[in-house]
């Protein structure tokens, strides 16, 4: 199960606040976010229009978001004001921004998440059933948290393991060829057990 840090204003002001430059200085490219200082200095001294820098801040939004969801978990009410502030933006705007986008969460994650292929080539094998079983193991129903908060359920369409279809994952472990029983045991030894398939 992933373990995330115990959400703190504090915290995440301090956090965000030592990503923000690395991820201004990377130009904020659309692939995945790389946190690591950058290798060299910059080269040439050019002078930055307040409108471009006032862009950049803006185009840093759903990285740092994407970040602080990683550590926390979820995207606690919290944080939109400590965000704001650092971006120089309203808490409408980053308000906005996290409700937009369904990859943001809201509230703490389920302590495992199951997530089951619904897309064509599982569907020919029999990802249908393997929903029911996952619903009625997890006692909860697709998009929700079981009511002890121990499972999440998601729909998936293709994890690109269509070769080993039907596919499922928990947590971040990729399984494949499954069934209504391996997942009753994959579940229950989730961190305990390789994956099939791709993993
Ligand atoms: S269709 Fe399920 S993994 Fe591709």
């Amino acid at each position: 199960m992933t373990q995330y840090v115990p959400f703190d204003a504090l915290d995440a002001k301090s956090f965000l606040a030592s990503k923000l430059p690395p991820l201004l200085s990377e130009g904020l490219s659309d692939g995945p976010v790389n946190t690591s200082p950058p290798a060299a200095p910059p080269q040439a001294e050019r002078t930055v229009s307040p409108l471009e820098g006032s862009q950049a801040l803006s185009s840093a939004v759903i990285p740092l978001l994407h970040l602080a969801q990683e550590r926390y978990g979820y995207i606690d009410d919290a944080l939109v004001p400590v965000l704001a502030d650092l971006v120089n933006r309203s808490r409408a705007e980053i308000h906005g921004v996290v409700t937009f986008y369904h990859d943001f969460r809201r509230t703490p994650p389920a302590q495992m998440v199951v997530r089951i292929c619904l897309a064509e080539a599982c569907q020919a094998m029999g990802s249908d059933a393997l929903a029911t079983a996952a619903k009625q193991q997890c006692r909860t129903d697709f998009h929700h948290n079981s009511a002890d908060e121990k499972y999440r359920l998601e729909p998936v369409y293709c994890f690109g393991n269509c070769a080993c279809a039907p596919s499922v994952m928990i947590d971040d472990r990729l399984y494949g060829r499954a069934d209504a029983t391996k997942l009753a045991a994959w579940v229950k030894g989730a961190g305990t057990q390789p994956g099939m398939g791709r993993a």
